[in-house]
């Protein structure tokens, strides 16, 4: 599907500069805590070393708004067919659109996650929309570097599932991210560009001990543009990747 290659084979890195702090949807930068009941590590080093990098917030958005953006985004949705196997994320069981977010509950949502990205790189308006069936699943993947920027927002909406991060330089180092309906998770820097990232099928689909049922799950995906030089992958990675020639966002 062309749309989507555009979507994924995008890349150029991520340039930004400071988070907006302060505000509606404030704590969201790279100093934010992720709520630590729903993350587990492989060891407490990487837990350390990925702080600030993968977030994970339960009960981003409430039952109401979910309603909502579920409304918005469904017309859309309903316009694609469920298929496997996209070429770049060994997905099966899924349908997504790009859409931009025109209602109210979209708009609002768009504004909260915004403080996750650098000032200087915000999230594109259109998000990814994307609907997995109970028994679909998104295989281990990076981002591509060439359509995609430093930072990703996930707000998951119907089921929930768990999003697994796997270091690409050792395969012991990994992150689990539990997300509930209504949650909302953070990927950027070295946990974007470092980590593979996957949502378990159903029958993988535990939080440790916890079994994770899979229902259908909506996600809205929020990306930004990459800069012109993508970042080398297995580079040492600041949370945000200063450019200098990045224009000062409008006042
Ligand atoms: C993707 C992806 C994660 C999610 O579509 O590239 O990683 O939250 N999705 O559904
Ligand atoms: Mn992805």
């Amino acid at each position: 599907m062309h749309r989507a290659r555009g979507l994924w084979r995008a890349g150029v890195a991520c340039a930004g500069s400071r988070p907006l702090s302060g505000g509606l949807g404030a704590g969201l930068g790279p100093e934010a805590e992720a709520d630590s009941a729903l993350l587990r590590a492989s060891s407490p080093e990487l837990a350390q070393r990925l702080r600030g990098l993968a977030l994970v917030r339960g009960g981003f958005v409430s039952e109401e708004e979910a309603v909502e953006l579920l409304r918005e985004v469904e017309p859309g949705l309903a316009r694609g067919r469920y298929q496997n196997d996209h070429w770049d994320r060994a997905i099966t069981g899924y349908r997504e659109t790009e859409r931009g977010l025109r209602g109210g509950a979209g708009r609002a949502l768009l504004l909260r996650v915004t403080p996750a990205f650098p000032a200087r790189r915000p999230p594109r308006p259109s998000a990814h929309v994307l609907d997995l069936l109970p028994g679909g699943r998104v295989g281990p993947h990076v981002d591509s570097v060439k359509f995609c920027g430093c930072t990703i927002a996930g707000v998951s909406l119907l089921s929930p599932s768990v999003l697994r991060l796997r270091s690409l330089r050792d395969s012991q180092d990994w992150l689990e991210l539990l997300l509930e309906p209504g949650s909302l998770y953070v990927l950027r820097g070295a946990a974007r560009y470092e980590f593979t990232h996957e949502i378990l099928p159903d029958e993988e689909s535990y939080f440790g001990e916890q079994r994770v049922p899979r229902g259908r799950r909506v996600a809205l995906i929020f990306r930004n543009d990459p800069p012109e030089t993508p970042p080398d992958p297995l580079g040492d990675l600041p949370a945000f990747i200063e450019d200098p020639d990045d224009p000062l966002p409008p006042k």
